[in-house]
């Protein structure tokens, strides 16, 4: 039997990881096969990369947006091969916190152009696309205002933390990324508000997986 592939996506603050959280105990409770991961750092030389790509380097050094890209292909291709393709061919429910569309928006509201990620889809997805994306839909206004919450929670050290206008103006960007691959994918991808209390914001994403799991056999109730 042929897996089922569930990626989640969203913009900081989305709720992503909460919900895929709910999700992944849901189907364990209704004993079903499920393997959950992320987006960069599924595997364990992936969050080399992970921390390579969001912790700051002491030099004070960025990436530039391409060499960036190629450190999330890289984390991709080991991802796919190490996890997600074997999952799939053992029959699982593989759900997993940002794949391709968080390329097309982040990386793409970076400056990297569309056809260098075709081409790089080409090299490591090599036709692999999720059955379904849950996408969380939300302002970055209020979505980073919930992950400066978290960052004041988390104490001092990150008391400082907040988002300029500048950031703000990228979330934005990367947030109408998403939206148009929404447009653009409507049979793949199930744009979900996710301002609403986190109950609601579970049932409208079991609405949407409830029938592709029955429809692949996995008969969810
Ligand atoms: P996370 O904490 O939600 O996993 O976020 C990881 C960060 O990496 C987030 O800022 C989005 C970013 N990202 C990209 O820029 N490109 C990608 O392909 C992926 C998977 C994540």
């Amino acid at each position: 039997m042929q897996g089922v592939f569930i990626t989640i996506e969203g913009v900081e603050g989305s709720g992503k990881s909460t919900q895929l959280l709910r999700l992944s105990e849901r189907l364990r409770r209704l004993d079903l096969p499920v393997m959950v991961s992320k987006e960069p750092g599924g595997t364990a030389l992936g969050r080399e990369l992970r921390r390579l790509l969001l912790e700051r380097h002491g030099s004070g050094e960025t990436w530039c947006p391409e060499a960036e890209l190629l450190l999330f292909y890289a984390d991709r291709a080991q991802h796919l091969e190490a996890l997600i393709r074997p999952a799939l061919a053992e029959g699982k429910i593989v759900l997993v916190d940002r794949f391709e569309d968080s390329t097309r928006a982040y990386q793409g509201a970076s400056g990297v152009a569309e056809s260098s990620m075709d081409r790089l889809n080409e090299l490591v997805l090599r036709g692999l696309r999720p059955h379904l994306t849950l996408m969380l839909d939300m302002d970055p206004e209020a979505s980073l205002q919930r992950v400066e919450v978290r960052n004041l929670a988390l104490g001092a050290e990150f008391a400082e933390t907040r988002f300029d206008e500048a950031e703000l103006e990228f979330h934005r960007r990367v947030r109408n990324r998403f939206l148009a691959i929404a447009q653009n994918h409507p049979n793949r991808v199930a744009l979900i508000p996710a301002r609403d209390p986190a109950d609601q914001v579970e049932a409208a994403i079991w609405q949407r997986v409830a029938p592709l799991l029955r429809s692949s056999g996995f008969g969810a109730d």
